[in-house]
This record gives structure tokens, C-alpha cells and sequence, in this order.
């Protein structure tokens, strides 16, 4: 058997399949014939369903099934006449199997090897393992950049698209850059923070790349924010309740805009693993709860700028001309140390769906 599939047994209400790597699947007739692979369930040109789910036979009844001698797939006639369904075992396989493991980490990770630029571009075997370590420990650094805006916009390119935001697609970073009303633009320290609370898809990932530097100070730091949700759990259960379902909201003024937006911190899926931090004190809007609750809430919040400010959970980089650095703003915090003299960055945003796609093209 060389396929992912070992063994496909028909009960009356199901399918029992059992794939090569030992796992156990119980796919319902309605769901089989649901997700055919085959010409008649699916459009061979555009993958895209041909099967009117709407008027489906829940109560359809047991097809005979037939499993590929090699393992790679497997059909089911049906006893009302319907066309025979095909089921792609690689499909199936990666149903349900679990998401690549990530790396909860502190101050005393290893930075990771950065990526020349150059081969990151080129090679796809190479792009695709460090978008493996990307997703795992949600930075990732990249050396012999062109430290131009054109070397930032080849990166985003390559990763996706730059996302065109109040502050343009790709965009230059420094002290004397005018025109935005934000921390950013200035020397002092910048605590960690994630970016864009107050858009109600904050950008997956943001991308630094270092064009010019001197003077001291200004190191990058990175925080993780999935090792603070679990810090914080430890430390006040009730604070990690309070911060994973009051909705906090982020607001961006500036001339001609006003954006608003508003979640829980700490969002989570519905079986209560991290998905998402949204940690901006400089950006929070005010809002109200019933007085005890509204002290709760700020204890909880102080607990979770206290635990990120602990700066033996920090990674710092003090990033040079020609390097850059891409975080997921959904996973990792940043900050910056206050600085003295130049420190010119070309940065963007990315959407976090268009470089999940391109990790996903590169592995295959
Ligand atoms: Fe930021």
C-alpha cells in the first residue's frame, strides 16, 4: 500500500476508514457524498463544488465501497442510482490531522539563523523551511536585503502582497518621517505592543527591514505572545477568562481617519486554544463595564502588560543595514529601545491568509 489510505470498512450509517498512518476516520454517507473528488461532486477546472448540498439525502443510504488497491483514494457506488463518488485519500489524510507543533519560547531562545535573501527568494525548499520556523516561533529573520524600499516590496512580493493600509503599502520608518500620528514615528521606547488593534483584521504579519543605522539604542524586541497567554493562565486564571472575552477596543486617529475596532485580547477558538493577542496600550479606547467588573478587567490588563514587560521573556536583535525581520502580529509582541542618532526601517504589513498560501504552495 503506498497511498495514505489502509482500509475503508461500510457500516450502516458510515464509512470506517483507516489510514496508513494508524488514524481512524468515521466519514457519515451524507459527508461522503458531500466531498466527492470526482467530475460529478467537483469541477476538475476550478475545484469548486458541484454537489447541491441543499437538497442532500441526510438519510442516504450505505454506498459499497471500494478502496484503490494502491491505497491512493477510494469510491462509493450508491444504491439510489447516483453517480459513483471518489474520495482523495492525500485529501483525507490531511482532514483533521493536527497543525504543525509551535515553540513556546523566552529570553533564552537562540535567535534564529537568518535567511539570505537572495537563495529565500530563489529556492523554495529553502523559503519553505523558514516559513516552517516562522509559523513555529513566529519571527523570522533574513539577511543581504537590498536595504531599499524595492528590497522590502521583493520580500512581500515573494511572501505575498504588500497590504495598503492608512500608512501606504510599503512604508518608510524613521524619526523624520512626517505625516502619522503614532509612536512609531519618533526615538523614545515603544513597550510591546501588537499592531493594528483598531482594524477588525489586524495584519498577519509585518515586515522590518533595516536601510540605515547609527548612533545606539533602538534594538527590536520580540515578545511571545502565545508563552504570555499561557504565563498569564498560570499566574490568574480569572485574569485569562477576563482577557479572552472582554472585547478591548483600538483606535487610530489622524487626520481624515478614524478607525475603530474592537476584541477580547486573548481570542481563542472554539476549543479554547490562543489564537490571536491583541496587546496595544498606547492604541486602547476607552470603554465601560459595571464598575467591579471594570476593576477586574484592569487588574487582568495590568497583570498582561506586567508579564510582557518582563524582559526575561524578551528577544532583542539590534537589527543592521541589509537585515530584516518579519513578525507574526498575531502570535509575537514588539517593542523598540529608545535611540539616539539614525534608524531608517522600510516596512509592510501582510495579510496573514496570502502567506499561509504561500507556505502551503512551497511545501508541497
Ligand atoms: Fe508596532
Amino acid at each position: 500500500m503506498t497511498g495514505p489510505l489502509n482500509e475503508a470498512v461500510a457500516e450502516a450509517n458510515y464509512v470506517q476508514v483507516t489510514l496508513t498512518d494508524g488514524r481512524v476516520l468515521e466519514l457519515p454517507w451524507f459527508w461522503v457524498r458531500d466531498h466527492g473528488h470526482d467530475e460529478d461532486s467537483r469541477d476538475p477546472e476550478t475545484l469548486q463544488r458541484r454537489v447541491d448540498t441543499a437538497t442532500l439525502d441526510l438519510d442516504l443510504g450505505a454506498g459499497r465501497v471500494e478502496l484503490a488497491p494502491n491505497g491512493s483514494h477510494l469510491t462509493v457506488s450508491w444504491s439510489d442510482g447516483g453517480p459513483d463518488t471518489v474520495l482523495d485519500g492525500a485529501w483525507l489524510a490531511a482532514l483533521g490531522r493536527d497543525p504543525a507543533p509551535r515553540t513556546v519560547w523566552s529570553g533564552d531562545l537562540d535567535l534564529p539563523e537568518p535567511a539570505d535573501c537572495a537563495t529565500l527568494m530563489a529556492d523554495g525548499q529553502v523559503l519553505a523551511g523558514w516559513l516552517d520556523d516562522l509559523h513555529r516561533l513566529g519571527f523570522g529573520l533574513i539577511d543581504r536585503v537590498p536595504p531599499t524600499e524595492d528590497g522590502a516590496q521583493q520580500i512581500a512580493d515573494r511572501l505575498g502582497y504588500a497590504r495598503r493600509t492608512i500608512f501606504g503599502d510599503v512604508w518608510e520608518l524613521a524619526a523624520d518621517v512626517t505625516g502619522h500620528a503614532d509612536t512609531a514615528y519618533g526615538t523614545a521606547f515603544i513597550g510591546p505592543h501588537t499592531d493594528s488593534t483598531y482594524n477588525h483584521d489586524a495584519p498577519g504579519y509585518q515586515l522590518f527591514v533595516c536601510a540605515e543605522r547609527d548612533g545606539t539604542g533602538g534594538e527590536s524586541i520580540v515578545v511571545d505572545g502565545l508563552g504570555l497567554w499561557e504565563r498569564l493562565g498560570e499566574a490568574d486564571a480569572g485574569a485569562a477568562d477576563m482577557l479572552s472575552s472582554v472585547v478591548v477596543p483600538g483606535r487610530y486617529v489622524d487626520e481624515g481617519v478614524d478607525l475603530l475596532a474592537e476584541r477580547p485580547a486573548f481570542r481563542l477558538d472554539d476549543q479554547g486554544r490562543f489564537v490571536q493577542v491583541s496587546l496595544n496600550n498606547y492604541d486602547r479606547e476607552g470603554f465601560l463595564l459595571p464598575p467591579a467588573q471594570l476593576r477586574s478587567f484592569y487588574e487582568a490588563w495590568q497583570l498582561a502588560l506586567e508579564l510582557a514587560a518582563d524582559e526575561s521573556h524578551w528577544i532583542e536583535t539590534g537589527l543592521e543595514p541589509g537585515q530584516a525581520l518579519l513578525i507574526d502580529n498575531w502570535r509575537v509582541l514588539h517593542a523598540r529601545r529608545a535611540y539616539t542618532g539614525r534608524r531608517r526601517f522600510w516596512g509592510c504589513y501582510l495579510n496573514r491568509e496570502d502567506l499561509e498560501s504561500t507556505a502551503r504552495v512551497v511545501s508541497r
